[in-house]
């Protein structure tokens, strides 16, 4: 069928031309969003799901909803290796800006900017130059420069709220990849939105993260879990996936077989970029509506080796051997959570040799505890992946110290 017609979305963030089963979340995001701005408390929310579940779907729509409800939005993406302070710094810079540009003269904007330089007085300081100011007002020297972020921060984010307040606006932060954050940051963050709630001022925090996210939340402040939510974003059910499928298509004139939609849910247990994949792959290689089993069948391997190349691919590269073979013997115990001790029998090693490797593995995003002592891939279908990408096993012999 026509290429240029097709309506599916395989790829990071491409919004899907349906997107099911996130009615609890968005209204979760609805009710959070109109309580902020009529100054009540609410918990911010902290999207976690594996890889490919839709987050930073998700948290683009969330932000269309805030800006429907009035609100200034911030939207950043934490990396590896790039600390909070330089990234969220520009974004606040324009904030504060455009809270400036409104009619009318604000001490409190002002302030805010003046606190926002000295903030970045400090950071310019730990990073070196590379840090472009453009702020031309005198920083507020005392105010979130004392170099420490869980004390510059919720300054920074309480002068930040007084300017919105002040202009009668509300401010929505939303930040994806947050378990790249380190503790310090983290903690950081979690006591600035701590402060923001006391003060009851209209600013609210909305992230997206791997499941592991919720763990470090708790172990860089207890007291997370009083101020967030953790939504868990999931493969979507049988039903959800056929939707997700047939709709689309069917506004197009197109329609899928029950036994096409079957297999579909069959092969990608509902994780919603597979179904974009499977969704893409056979309208492509259909020859007319509908949509059989055999086309599904037929596309199955285009599928399977486009992710195997791409998808599953790039963070294959960025293992070392031994995380290869201690991800291999995972996924040589099949899908579910495994217990690091049946890991190391298999390698033939001792857990506490192992634990190294795991810990690098939770630092990358490859695998995550969904409860204490078990750990489990955060990409779906990734142990096939590494049965299929590693057939031969042990591939890499002698690499496991
Ligand atoms: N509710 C949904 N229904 C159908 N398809 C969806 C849904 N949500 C997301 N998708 C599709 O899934 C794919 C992945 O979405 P997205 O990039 O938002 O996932 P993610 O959870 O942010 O992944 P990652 O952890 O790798 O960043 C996209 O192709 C998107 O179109
Ligand atoms: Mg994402």
């Amino acid at each position: 069928m026509d290429p240029i017609k097709n309506p599916f979305s395989p790829g990071a963030g491409s919004p899907p031309p349906e997107l099911v089963g996130r009615d609890p979340a968005l209204e979760q995001a609805r009710i959070l969003l109109g309580r902020i701005k009529n100054k009540r408390p609410e918990k911010s929310m902290l999207l976690t799901g594996l890889r490919g579940v839709g987050k930073t779907v998700l948290l683009n729509e969330i932000e269309q909803l805030a800006i429907r409800e009035g609100f200034r939005t911030i939207f950043i993406e934490a990396h590896e290796n790039i600390a909070l302070g330089p990234l969220i710094f520009p974004y606040l810079r324009t904030l504060l800006f455009d809270l400036d540009r409104m009619a009318g003269m604000s001490h409190k904007v002002k302030r805010g900017l003046a606190v926002l330089r000295s903030f970045i007085g400090t950071i310019k300081m730990t990073l070196g130059s590379e840090v472009t100011i453009g702020i031309d007002i005198e920083p507020e020297r005392g105010s979130a420069d004392s170099g420490d972020l869980e004390i510059d921060l919720p300054n920074l984010f309480v002068a930040i709220g007084e300017a919105a307040e002040e202009r009668k606006s509300a401010v929505a932060i939303l930040i994806d990849e947050v378990q790249y954050f380190s503790q310090k940051e983290l903690g950081a963050l979690i006591v600035a939105m701590h402060k923001i709630q006391q003060r009851q001022l209209p600013i609210l925090l909305l992230g997206a993260g791997l499941p592991l996210l919720q763990g470090l939340a708790g172990e860089a402040k207890s007291y997370a879990e009083r101020l967030f939510s953790f939504p868990d974003i999931g493969a979507l059910s049988q039903e959800e996936a056929a939707i997700a499928l047939k709709e689309p298509a069917q506004a197009v004139g197109v329609h899928f077989d029950s036994a096409a939609l079957e297999e579909i849910f069959r092969l990608t247990k509902g994780y919603p970029y597979f179904l974009q994949e499977w969704g893409y792959q056979a309208w492509n290689i259909a020859e007319s509506s509908p949509v059989t089993l055999q086309t599904i069948q037929k596309a199955t391997a285009a599928v399977i080796r486009r992710l195997d190349q791409n998808f599953f691919r790039v963070r294959f590269d960025r293992l070392t051997p031994s995380e290869k073979n201690f991800l291999r013997a995972m996924a040589q115990l099949g899908p579910s959570p495994q217990r690091i001790g049946d890991v190391a029998d298999i390698l033939n090693n001792k857990t506490a040799s192992l634990s190294p490797v795991r810990a690098k593995l939770i630092k990358k995003g490859m695998i995550f505890s969904p409860a204490y002592g078990d750990m489990a891939f955060t990409v779906p279908l990734f142990d096939e992946f590494m049965v299929r990408v590693m057939p031969e096993w042990p591939l890499i012999p002698n690499i496991m110290v």
